[in-house]
């Protein structure tokens, strides 16, 4: 006892010192940049930059005054925001150890915590690993023909015959109908039509504030979720009976899911692994890839050899084809001009704007540490618009693309980089440019309004949705 006392008295005040030298340690070391008020923060400036389309102004101020990383508080959270190549690659070779996914509150409450963002290490790479056997070029070739379909019949229905449209809720429309099409597997009817209108609550409720009270935009998300994991439960045991009956696994990605099986012949996805994940796919694939059709709808209007170097390239492929012929996949693999166009596009107004992660440990950057528990901040603006990366930046110019091996690595981030790059790069490629082709062919448009300015909602999204007038070619 009494040495026990006379142990803890000599032990405490090393300890004690240890923990003091600990602290001044990461104070002396912690980032330049102020926290700001508690809570608010800088929340309300970035938030107000996003909706004035001045965001990465916001943060190349920040960058010009601080360097390469800083400390802010976003949304409650006390965050470094670092970046360039060294930052980018920091966060994109992390393997999950020292650093782990961070997504919105509200987004883990509305999807659960068996999706693919929420997942880390192991876990994260078998559900990958599933989901990537469904969207890696090799499986999606089998699907172009069923892509090609649904936006024939999108033009048929919202765009014949009609002379002013609106561009970014058609799109939303249109690849929604694919991602039913595809990757649920159901077809056009009442199903479709209800899961269209829980699933929009639902995007509405993602960038909210979680908070559970009746009439807020939470709840109502909430209630959305519930229903729509309701339906897709009922799919899949649908499909299993299919299944079981001899159908093909490759009808769509819910029973492509179905069919992956693990070593012990297991289903190597849970029920509710897959009904997240799926859930998953359309919030990230929904939104990103109708603003990206989007954009290249309008630079298309804003600039006469853009436009015509794209219809050359696809009335080239037009013609190659006997007329009526679904597009193939090497029909695709041909449109090489439009996808540089598409990811000039992606450079100059990428979607996701940035993302966040969580430091796992203490993590040394740039002679500064980022402090367990803290937000990190990437964002792609920053590279995409560095001119010792990007001569001449605010240039919109497909032909940096021609050679992107000369594009120095982790600069180029549309789709993030490392182990989480986005796994639904092909299918947005292949989107992209099936409806680029069905439109310049069929086409010619101009805006009804100058106006090129967009806001963020984060997505970028040009103003009053970007309005058109159309004029249907002469069928030849
Ligand atoms: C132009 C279209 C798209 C853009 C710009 C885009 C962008 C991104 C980015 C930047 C990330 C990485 C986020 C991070 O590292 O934190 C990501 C992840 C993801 N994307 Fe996409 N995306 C697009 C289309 C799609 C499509 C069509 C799908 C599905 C079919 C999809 C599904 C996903 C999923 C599931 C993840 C999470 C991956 C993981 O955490 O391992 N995305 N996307
Ligand atoms: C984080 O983990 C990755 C992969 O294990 C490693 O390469 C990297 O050096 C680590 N970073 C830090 C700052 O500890
Ligand atoms: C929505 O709010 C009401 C009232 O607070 C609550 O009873 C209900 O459970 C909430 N809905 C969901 C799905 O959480």
């Amino acid at each position: 006892m009494n040495i026990l006392f006379l142990l803890s008295l000599f032990l405490f005040p090393i300890f004690y010192l240890l923990i003091i030298r600990r602290r001044r340690l990461l104070l002396k070391r912690l980032p330049p940049g102020s926290l700001g008020i508690p809570v608010i923060g800088q929340s309300l400036g970035f938030l107000w930059a996003m909706r004035a389309n001045t965001a990465e102004k916001w943060f190349a101020e920040r960058a010009k005054r601080y360097g390469p990383i800083s400390k802010m508080s976003l949304f409650g959270k006390p965050t470094v925001f670092i970046h360039g190549q060294a930052a980018n690659k920091l966060v994109f070779s992390s393997d999950g150890s020292n650093m782990s996914n961070h997504q919105t509150e509200s987004m883990k409450r509305i999807l659960g915590d068996r999706s693919l963002v929420e997942l880390s290490g192991e876990e994260h790479m078998r559900v990958r690993k599933a989901l990537a056997s469904f969207l890696k070029a090799d499986s999606l070739k089998i699907y172009v023909g069923k892509m090609d379909e649904e936006i024939r019949l999108h033009l048929l229905m919202h765009w014949q015959g009609k002379q002013k449209v609106t561009v970014l809720p058609l799109m939303k429309t249109l690849t929604f109908n694919i991602i039913c099409s595809l990757l649920f597997g159901v077809e056009r009817g009442a199903r479709r039509d209800s899961l269209i209108q829980y699933f929009q609550h639902i995007m509405a409720g993602v960038w909210s504030f979680p908070v559970n009270l009746p009439f807020t935009r939470f709840n109502r998300s909430l209630k959305a979720s519930a229903e729509i994991q309701r339906i897709l439960k009922q799919l899949i045991s649908e499909k299993r009976i299919e299944l079981e009956n001899g159908a093909s696994s490759h009808q769509d990605l819910i029973t492509c899911l179905l069919s992956i099986r693990g070593e012990d012949d297991q289903e190597l996805m849970s029920e509710d692994e897959i009904v997240q994940n799926v859930m998953l796919i359309m919030i990230g694939g929904y939104d990103t890839s109708s603003v990206l059709i989007t954009f290249i709808i309008q630079i298309l209007a804003n600039d006469p050899n853009i436009h015509a170097a794209v219809l050359t390239e696809q009335e080239e492929i037009k013609k190659s084809k006997p007329s009526g012929e679904l597009l193939k996949w090497e029909d695709l693999a041909k449109m090489k001009y439009t996808w540089r166009v598409a990811m000039e596009i992606l450079r100059t107004i990428p979607p996701t704007f940035g993302g966040f992660r969580k430091a796992l440990e203490d993590i040394e950057f740039e002679g500064y540490i980022i402090p367990k528990g803290w937000q990190i901040f990437w964002v792609t603006s920053m590279t995409h618009l560095d001119d010792t990366i990007f001569p001449e930046p605010s240039k919109f110019d497909p032909a940096r693309f021609e050679s992107p091996e000369s594009i120095p690595p982790y600069c180029y981030i549309p789709f993030g980089g490392g182990a989480r790059i986005c796994p639904g790069y092909e299918f947005a490629k292949m989107e992209t440019l099936a409806t680029i082709h069905y439109l310049v062919t069929q086409f010619t448009w101009q805006l009804c309004c100058k106006d090129n300015g967009y806001q963020r909602h984060p997505l970028p999204e040009p103003n009053q949705g970007l309005p058109i007038e159309i004029i249907p070619k002469e069928v030849v």
